[in-house]
């Protein structure tokens, strides 16, 4: 694209140049067509000078891409919520559906939930640490970042992850729902010690630590009527995870 760009401008530059040669008066000509092919000259040339620079950029993420060993996926899962009214008996005869786009590298996944259809929920960031074994999800509606532990339980290593989205690709998926309550416990002031990831995706944003639920004192029972949630539907295994965020 570059080559091509460039020699298309050093045509028109030199097809310029023969201009006056062919004409009768060649001084008169050259005087004039001078000035007005030097400015298009320099123009074509800015205009050269533009193509390899976009040429270089585009180049230069290619090979970021390429050198960075990361793989892109894309997957969608249905899923039937079994809390939801009468499971079984009464299939809808649409099912609610999870969509996802994941990056994967050795030792982190970021995954993209965007705004769900037909279903309330926040679009959000999901960045899995695999090496410092945490977890940040940044909700884009509240452009807010709690971080957890990672739940091994719940989150499939990296090449089971790939695995999964290559058959998620594959077809249309069935699948259930787990629920996951979580409970901010503290604002992260500094998050320089939640390592270069998380840093990267929560730097400028609020961040919080939670902790699930049941793993608070009394916290199965006490649930505080002002508390505010919001939840965020997201795969990272065979099962659908509603995560319900709750700030007191
Ligand atoms: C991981 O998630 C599962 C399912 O939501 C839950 O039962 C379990 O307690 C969680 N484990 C930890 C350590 O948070």
């Amino acid at each position: 694209m570059v080559k091509i760009a460039f020699n298309s401008a050093l045509a028109h530059k030199a097809l310029g140049k023969e201009v006056p040669a062919s004409e009768t008066d060649p001084e008169l000509a050259g005087a004039r067509l001078g000035s007005e092919s030097s400015t298009a000259g320099s123009l074509l040339t800015l205009l050269g000078i533009a193509f390899i620079l976009s040429g270089l950029i585009v180049g230069g993420a290619c090979l970021y891409r390429y050198f960075t060993p990361k793989r892109l996926y894309h997957g969608s899962m249905q899923f039937s919520d079994v809390s939801a009214g009468v499971a079984g008996e009464n299939q809808p005869y649409y099912l609610p559906r999870v969509e996802e786009e994941v990056e994967i590298s050795d030792n982190m996944a970021v995954i993209s939930v965007p705004p769900p259809r037909f279903r309330s929920g926040d679009p959000a960031y999901i960045l899995h640490d695999f090496h410092r074994k945490l977890t940040a999800y940044l909700d884009l509606t509240l452009r807010t970042c709690f971080v957890i532990p990672l739940n091994t339980s719940v989150v499939l290593p990296p090449q089971d992850l790939m695995d999964l989205f290559m058959q998620l690709m594959s077809g249309s998926y069935r699948s259930y729902l787990v629920q996951e309550d979580l409970v901010v416990t503290e604002r992260v002031d500094d998050i320089k010690p939640l390592g270069f990831y998380i840093r990267r995706l929560c730097d400028g944003k609020e961040t919080y630590r939670m902790q699930p639920r049941s793993e608070l004192p009394g916290g199965r029972i006490q649930k505080r009527s002002e508390e505010k949630c919001f939840t965020i539907h997201h795969f990272e295994n065979k099962f659908v995870t509603e995560t319900r965020i709750c700030k007191a």
